[in-house]
């Protein structure tokens, strides 16, 4: 991969663009096809020994981290906590043998996620990495180093790094949960099956590009967005949220749906778009039942599903963007999509700086 902007106005477009490869790329070295294993790189400890987990971040990479809270307790039923990286060594927090401590970066500098790398190993915890840069100081500090290969990025406002991150979150979640007896032969060759298909449905997500670009003068006109989103897409919904302040400078909160009536309900008028993400699975009915209280106090919603479920609520939505049906593993990497392209048409609409938002970095150095 080249570093420059081929075919793109902005680094972050390329990127975004990128995705298919990339995630292609990074599940290459987890995947075992032949086997129908996913597997993780030699390392020097027992991953059966792990009784708790403990991830740590900044950013779109702390999202991540939630994002494998949910799947690490459903898939291996080991208790996680998730920090950002600012708060987590000034709480104390209780560390101490049978933890995997994991830290996801991008650049490996961060500065909060280094020095919470290092506070967990001088408490004689066992570490691993989440990190796209190989050379970097996290990824020669952490015990067992999951790389993303992601490629250089570019774009302030991280894309391309976070799919590929939740790519190699879902490899640990697997590996995590066979160690623990939680996962047997037939259903780690499902998830393998799902992982695999997973490029070609960012694919097919990116092909919406176009209708998101139409769409985008509306939000580009609001002063305030609300993202919602249940399960594993609160955590899209405030990477959505993110997406759009840092580079459109819009306030934007991402809310899980369910807690919607406990304060945002209040903001909602013709004023304040809605943005729904509600992949078609088990929560969908519910994600569709908090969207209509919303609709039925003036919101304005774009929601964002796959065929069935717009056919069955897009009905009443002010917009729609189509998703690809996806199993609910994978719905998180196809439906990082949208959200990034839609905070960059905003963005374009309102002639920032994409790649080089006002008063932000790349890699936070400092605390
Ligand atoms: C900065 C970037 C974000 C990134 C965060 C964490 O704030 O602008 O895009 O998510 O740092 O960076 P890291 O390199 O640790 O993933």
């Amino acid at each position: 991969l080249s570093i420059d902007k081929g075919n793109h106005r902005h680094f972050m477009m390329k990127e975004i663009y990128e995705q298919p490869i990339v995630v292609a790329q990074t599940l290459r070295s987890y995947l075992r096809p032949l086997e129908q294993q996913v597997a993780l790189p030699q390392m020097e400890f027992d991953l059966s020994t792990i009784e708790r987990v403990v991830i740590v971040a900044c950013g779109t990479a702390s999202y991540v981290g939630m994002i494998g809270k949910y799947w690490i307790e459903q898939m291996a039923r080991l208790p996680v906590d998730v920090d950002v990286a600012s708060e987590f060594r000034y709480r104390d927090p209780v560390l101490g043998p049978g933890v995997l401590g994991v830290v996801v970066s991008q650049s490996g500098e961060t500065a909060d996620t280094l020095a919470a790398l290092r506070h967990m190993k001088a408490a004689g915890v066992t570490t691993a990495g989440i990190i796209n840069v190989p050379t970097s100081s996290m990824a020669r500090e952490v015990d067992l180093l999951l790389p993303t290969h992601a490629g250089p990025e570019i774009g302030v406002a991280s894309t391309k790094a976070f799919t590929c991150q939740l790519a190699v979150m879902a490899a640990l979640s697997v590996n995590l949960a066979r160690a623990k007896g939680k996962l047997d032969a037939a259903a780690e060759g499902e998830i393998v099956r799902h992982l695999e298909e997973s490029p070609a449905a960012i694919n097919a997500a990116l092909a919406h590009d176009g209708n998101i670009e139409a769409m985008a003068h509306i939000i580009a006109a609001a002063r305030d967005v609300l993202y919602l989103g249940r399960g594993v897409d609160f955590p899209l919904a405030l990477e959505g949220a993110l997406k759009l302040k840092e580079i459109s400078y819009i306030h934007a909160e991402g809310y899980a749906s369910g807690e919607m009536k406990h304060g945002p309900i209040a903001l909602i008028d013709e004023a304040v778009p809605l943005i729904v993400i509600a992949p078609g699975g088990p929560l969908f009915e519910k994600t569709v039942s908090n969207m209509h209280e919303a609709m039925a106090r003036g919101a304005k919603v774009v929601l964002i599903s796959d065929a069935a479920g717009l056919a069955e609520a897009g009905g009443d939505a002010m917009a729609t963007i189509e998703m690809p049906t996806v199993h609910p593993l994978i719905a998180p990497l196809v439906y990082a999509v949208p959200i990034q392209l839609l905070a960059y048409h905003v963005a374009v609409t309102k002639g920032t700086d994409v790649d080089q938002p006002r008063n932000l970095a790349k890699s936070v150095t400092v605390e």
